[in-house]
């Protein structure tokens, strides 16, 4: 009888944070819940103070800090930050609302291997404060996107939204913290997808067990 095929190696996952790390909190608890094929090996954050990087240590997770330099250029950060990750052999990284743009060479030693969360229903709304420009332009849907991080910032294709029905007496800050909960349903979904080897970046597209997909998956609260 042939012996049996060593188990494949749990993916190693990096969270990056720039403050409160309510997603990351959602992956950890998803990994704990044994929802997330794959280990959370590291958290790091462009700052010091960031409360992610305290849940992280909460965790028992390593937690990093890699402080911009006055003036310096993105690629050299961007290297600065490969180099804190180079130890703990990284097989996929998650941005959970990491302030900072990367240069195209990291995204491209990532490409496939990095997803970010984005506060919006892509490819609408990129960019930043998006639960007030949403309300201002009286939209009647909102919600939240995973998509695989490319150069272009927020352009990568989505591969899971999260909707919801925008209500009259939305403030961005109600609308903003509706979409939160629904951005800690879709992430750790995502991850989890990628790192059991279910999901892939295709040429420009997304490959979900197989399939390409011609729209991402999209899960809807009970107001849609
Ligand atoms: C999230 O809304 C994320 O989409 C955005 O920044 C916020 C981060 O929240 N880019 P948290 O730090 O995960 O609580």
């Amino acid at each position: 009888m042939a012996a049996a095929a060593p188990m494949p190696q749990a993916a190693r996952i990096a969270v990056l944070v720039s403050g409160e790390g309510s997603n990351l909190q959602a992956l950890i608890d998803a990994e704990r819940a044994g929802k997330i094929g794959g280990r959370i090996v590291a958290v790091a954050s462009n700052h010091a103070a960031a409360r992610g990087l305290e849940r992280a240590r909460s965790a028992g997770i390593d937690a990093l800090h890699v402080g911009a330099l006055k003036g310096e250029p993105r690629r050299d950060y961007d290297a600065r930050l490969a180099a804190a990750l180079e130890p703990f052999d990284v097989d996929i990284v998650v941005l959970a609302g990491f302030m900072r743009i990367f240069d195209a060479e990291l995204v491209e030693r990532f490409a496939g291997r990095m997803l970010n969360i984005h506060p919006a229903l892509l490819p609408r709304f990129p960019g930043l404060d998006t639960h007030r420009r949403v309300l201002e332009a009286d939209e009647r849907t909102h919600g939240a996107t995973v998509h695989f991080v490319t150069p272009e910032l927020d352009a990568g294709p989505s591969i899971i939204q999260w909707r919801t029905a925008v209500r009259a007496d939305d403030t961005p800050e109600t609308l903003g913290a509706r979409v939160l909960r629904g951005e800690h349903l879709i992430l750790p979904r995502a991850t989890d997808w990628l790192a059991a080897g279910r999901l892939r970046l295709a040429g420009g597209g997304v490959m979900l067990d197989g399939a390409l997909l011609a729209d991402p998956v999209v899960i809807e609260d009970e107001t849609c």
